[in-house]
């Protein structure tokens, strides 16, 4: 089975600061590092890494091109990436010393992002196939709608959040993906607790509280305990947990293994600086001495 992952791609700028800046502060940052990044392209890079089989749709603009060359590297299948006439999106991150992050994301060419191209990406999808999607890009209500009607299953995560972006596409969905702060601005923007929205699969991530797993069908949530570590950079995380989870399940993992091995993944994750270049390979995930809390 295939991965059509429609996301954004992103050239990461992230800055090293001892503490997040207050509206009207200027600060200095420590350092600068260049990479790739992007929800999309860090999904997109965190399923191959975890060898699924993952086909980007996207857009970047004429300054893109190492991008796309990179995605191909870390086994990333770009054949669907377009190139348009727009710069390629940026985000410029900053990271402190506890290893939170605030993120501004210019989208830039992920807005250019067109039905057609999603529609031509998806000739080459076949029944049983995954479509994900994250909140970063245009064309992604359309695009849901038409992997549905191709049968594929339909996974979202609804990052960045936005109410009107959700509430659109939650009918067309088998899986959503939230933290807990996304699980709680569903739960405000539809008057309903994500164990109650017609998703077959909820995952709600909780960072250092682990994640919890419901299956609406049945009622049934299990919770997950986390895997310890100390945070030196959390952005792209959530992203590599998504990805991983994907992964998992497309290779017909089941759930509860399948996000064992993504949290462990994304606990990873958080020990390095930087997106989608550091996302851990399966074998660092499976030769990982990582220790759970204890439930
Ligand atoms: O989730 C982290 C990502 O958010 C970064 O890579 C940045 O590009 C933004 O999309
Ligand atoms: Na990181």
């Amino acid at each position: 089975m295939t991965i059509f992952n429609l996301g954004s791609i992103n050239a990461d700028m992230t800055y090293r600061v001892r503490r997040l800046p207050r509206p009207g502060e200027t600060i200095a940052t420590q350092s600068l590092d260049r990479g790739l990044g992007g929800k999309g392209a860090n999904m997109s890079v965190a399923a191959a890494r975890a060898a699924g089989r993952t086909a980007h749709i996207g857009a970047v603009g004429p300054d893109g091109a190492w991008a796309v060359e990179r995605l191909m590297e870390y086994g990333v299948d770009t054949r669907s990436i377009a190139r348009v006439d727009a710069a390629t999106g940026h985000a410029i991150i900053a990271v402190d010393e506890a290893g939170e992050n605030t993120i501004l994301i210019h989208p830039g060419a992920n807005a250019a992002i067109t039905p057609e191209m999603v529609a031509a990406a998806l000739d080459m999808a076949r029944p049983g196939d995954l479509f994900l999607f994250q909140n970063e890009t245009s064309a992604q209500a359309e695009g849901a709608e038409m992997a549905r009607e191709k049968g594929l299953r339909v996974a979202h995560a609804a990052a960045p959040f936005d109410a009107e972006a959700v509430k659109r596409v939650l009918p067309l969905l088998d899986l959503i993906v939230l933290n807990a702060v996304e699980a709680e601005q569903l739960e405000e923007a539809t008057g309903k607790p994500p164990e109650a929205l017609p998703i077959r699969d909820v995952i709600i991530t909780l960072g250092s509280e682990g994640c919890r797993w419901v299956h609406t069908p049945t009622g049934a949530s299990r919770d997950f305990p986390a895997y310890r570590v100390t945070p030196v950079d959390t952005t792209g995380a959530g992203d590599t947990f998504t990805g991983y989870l994907l992964a998992g399940l497309d290779r017909g993992m089941p759930m509860a293994q399948s996000i064992a091995q993504a949290q462990r993944a994304a606990a990873i994750m958080v020990t390095r600086r930087g997106t989608a270049d550091v996302i851990p390979d399966l074998k660092d995930v499976q030769d990982s001495l990582l220790g759970r809390d204890e439930g």
